[in-house]
């Protein structure tokens, strides 16, 4: 570990004399000070983690004046009444119950909100997070002038610790995604460790989606391109309970990427069909190359893959909100075909009134054509697969 740093900010340091002055009852304290550090921890179903976290933090923060905030969704296992009953001995420590509200990054935002600090800090309760470079981030911040520190697993002196294959795939290959399509130069943007500056919160917490699992990624590509420091730390097991990382909050993370790629000109869902459909026209291209063949069955069973192919990615992926399963997905899947034949239809008048306007059957002419009609055909299946197939709501 290297040394704690020192914090130099003057009126910090007055801020933490005056907290001083009051006694361990301290509500009067929270109010007529700024923390240098508001702690947010976001917890569901938390109970036994909890009060092991709130001591570690305890010892790592000893130097510096601090809030922890404890942000719970009403957990079946009562990790609020914990974590209050913890508050009542621990004057640093509030807790938010919310009983409407639910989300990783919508819990993570309502503790922003509710933060004094002069910088935000935010770990999971499950103690994957190694709190003792919780000083060195918010002094990157307060001492070095960092906008957003981050908690790195792919930084020196960090790993993934004992992840497994899989789980490591998906982090990198989330976090590569992210740094292609958003440019961040971040190398772990899936971190969900990290501290903000009170300027860059108050910068764009306005543009904040609160969605899913991606909330240091919003803070990094909202507004101008932040200072970054990467503190090395090593991903520790979860000691209690269990991820709620699931296949679908995959799902819903790379939806986000989409979202926050090209959200300003189409929906993420229509981003994610298209590039879906693409995938489809790779597969009917593979099947014809595999069989080396033009024929009539071929041709048919290359369609049929295809669809196939785009039914299943749509449910799981585009539409994965309204996923359906059993005998939904199979009328599902009938009225996808049903809409891929009205798409070939689409595609093809198109792209033959097309040749028919310009009135040339020359090679560009026809390529113009053909991808104006699959555009076309493509915009209208959306639709219509959307409203018919999937009965989604807008977006
Ligand atoms: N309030 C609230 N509401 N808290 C939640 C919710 C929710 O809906 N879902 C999860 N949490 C809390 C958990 O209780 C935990 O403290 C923290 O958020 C992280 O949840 P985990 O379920 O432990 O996530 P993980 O360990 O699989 O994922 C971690 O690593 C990812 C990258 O590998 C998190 O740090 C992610 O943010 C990070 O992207
Ligand atoms: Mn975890």
């Amino acid at each position: 570990m290297e040394p704690r740093p020192t914090i130099t900010d003057p009126s910090v340091q007055s801020a933490g004399r005056a907290a001083a002055r009051y006694d361990r009852r301290g509500h009067e304290r929270r109010q007529s000070t700024t923390p240098l550090v508001s702690v947010v921890i976001p917890t569901y179903n938390e109970a036994d983690n909890v009060p092991i976290l709130v001591g570690r933090l305890e010892k790592a923060l000893s130097d510096i004046d601090y809030e922890i905030i404890v942000v719970d969704d009403d957990s079946p296992d009562l990790t609020w009444q914990v974590a209050e009953e913890l508050a009542t001995e621990q004057s640093r420590l509030s807790v938010i119950r919310r009983t409407e509200a639910r989300g990783l990054s919508s819990a993570v935002m309502a503790g922003f909100a509710a933060a004094s600090g002069r910088t935000l800090a935010v770990l999971d309760a499950d103690l994957q997070h190694d709190e003792r470079i919780l000083p060195d981030l918010v002094g990157a911040i307060v001492d070095d002038g960092a906008d957003i520190a981050v908690g790195s697993r792919e930084a020196p002196g960090g790993s993934y610790g004992e992840f497994g294959p899989w789980r490591r795939f998906v982090s990198w290959g989330g976090a590569q995604l992210a740094r292609v399509m958003l440019r961040t130069p971040v190398n772990d943007p899936m971190s969900g460790f990290f501290v903000v500056s009170r300027d860059r919160y108050d910068l764009v917490h306005e543009r904040v989606n609160p969605k899913g699992f991606k909330i240091l990624l919003e803070f990094l590509v909202s507004g101008p391109a932040p200072t970054v420091t990467e503190v090395g730390f090593t991903f520790g097991q979860r000691l209690h309970g269990a991820t709620k990382l699931t296949g679908s909050v995959v799902v819903a993370y790379l939806m986000a990427l989409l979202e926050l790629a090209g959200g300003r000109f189409v929906t993420a869902r229509f981003s994610a069909y298209a590039i879906v459909g693409l995938s489809g026209v790779l597969v009917r291209s593979s099947v014809l190359i595999l069989f080396g063949s033009l024929s009539g069955a071929v041709w048919w069973l290359a369609i049929e893959a295809a669809v196939l192919w785009n039914y299943w990615w749509n449910n799981r992926f585009t539409f994965n909100a309204y996923r359906q399963r059993g005998t939904a997905a199979l009328v599902g899947l009938a009225k996808f075909h049903g809409v891929a034949a009205h798409g070939v239809l689409v595609a093809t008048s198109a792209s033959a009134l097309v040749i028919d306007l310009v009135g040339s059957e020359s090679l560009p002419v026809r390529a113009v054509a053909t991808l104006a009609g699959l555009a076309l055909a493509t915009v209208g299946n959306y639709h219509l697969n959307r409203s018919i197939t999937w009965r989604a709501l807008p977006a």
